[in-house]
């Protein structure tokens, strides 16, 4: 194969990855009704983020990157924090929007469309910046979150804190059968009423960490007949993940001049161990 040829597979192979990280980052963020139908169980992070905000955030206005459709947000807008929402999803912005005005608490929200890497604030104007479930895992190469980790440092007043949760890498999850369907669940989808299954499977890139998850809405058979997935999907939605290992936070986070303050498991403050699913991080900026 000559020189040119290999460079010419190798731009191919780095354009398809480009793409499907792209797609991997927005896909399963456009039904955005469909998200909050799918994770409105989720409570643990809520609360948690919740107390950390009494405690620590004083009256000062909280950053929220990755705020989707304000699961949290509201949340803590109820609480009486000020909040600056960002997010680079459209779809879920208007939820976020909606859902504060129904519970009327649009005067307290800054919504801003933006990208996690580029913080719309002024130096030392936020008192805690939070990145809840999984949003730093859309940062696909350790100089985006090196780069993010900066600008919360840069943003955050002495003394605030940043806050974050992302999977803890379960690398026998990772290396699945990335046939075989997991997590097969029949639903009725909140907005058209369409009776469906959801099914998944993943794909792990061992080069670059990142998991790439096929979800699957299928049709749902007939009560009482079995599923068995068709050859092409009714829709099939692209989630991009990378994996973030637990020294690669410290080592980030120190490099970005932020004091490590706690690592530790699913919201409940134990360490890290076998089962664990989230690492649950808080950093703080010194004086
Ligand atoms: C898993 S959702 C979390 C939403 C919300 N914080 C929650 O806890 O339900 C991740 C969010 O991050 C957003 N996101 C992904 N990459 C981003 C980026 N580079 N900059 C800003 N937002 C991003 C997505 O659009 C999505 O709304």
């Amino acid at each position: 194969m000559s020189t040119r040829d290999s460079g010419g597979t190798r731009d191919r192979r780095a354009a398809k990855h480009e793409r499907l990280l792209e797609v991997g980052t927005s896909d399963h963020y456009e039904d955005a009704a469909l998200y909050d139908f799918e994770y409105a169980d989720r409570t643990d992070d809520v609360r948690w983020y919740r107390r950390l905000a009494r405690e620590r955030a004083g009256g000062s206005p909280i950053l929220e990157l990755g705020a989707g459709t304000g699961r949290i947000t509201c949340r803590l807008a109820q609480d009486g924090h000020p909040l600056i929402a960002l997010d680079r999803m459209q779809a879920m912005l208007d939820v976020l929007s909606q859902r504060a005005a129904k519970k009327k608490f649009a005067h307290a929200i800054k919504l801003v469309r933006g990208e996690m890497v580029a913080l719309p604030c002024e130096d030392a104007s936020v008192g805690m910046v939070i990145v809840p479930f999984n949003g730093l895992m859309h940062l696909y190469r350790w100089e985006d979150l090196l780069t993010c980790f900066r600008e919360a440092r840069r943003v955050l007043q002495p003394g605030g804190v940043l806050a974050f949760d992302v999977e803890l890498p379960d690398l026998e999850w990772l290396m699945w059968d990335p046939v075989e369907r997991h997590a097969i669940t029949r639903f009725v989808h909140p907005t058209s009423g369409a009776k469906l299954v959801y099914s998944t499977n993943h794909t792990y890139d061992l080069q670059t960490q990142v998991c790439h998850v096929r979800i699957y809405y299928d049709d749902a058979p007939k009560a009482g007949q079995p599923f068995a997935p068709p050859k092409t999907p009714r829709k099939l939605v692209h989630l991009a993940h990378r994996q973030i290992f637990p020294e690669e936070i410290r080592n980030l986070v120190a490099q970005a001049g932020l004091t490590l303050e706690s690592l530790t498991g699913d919201f409940l403050g134990i360490s890290l161990r076998r089962g664990i699913q989230s690492q649950v991080v808080v950093c703080v900026r010194p004086d």
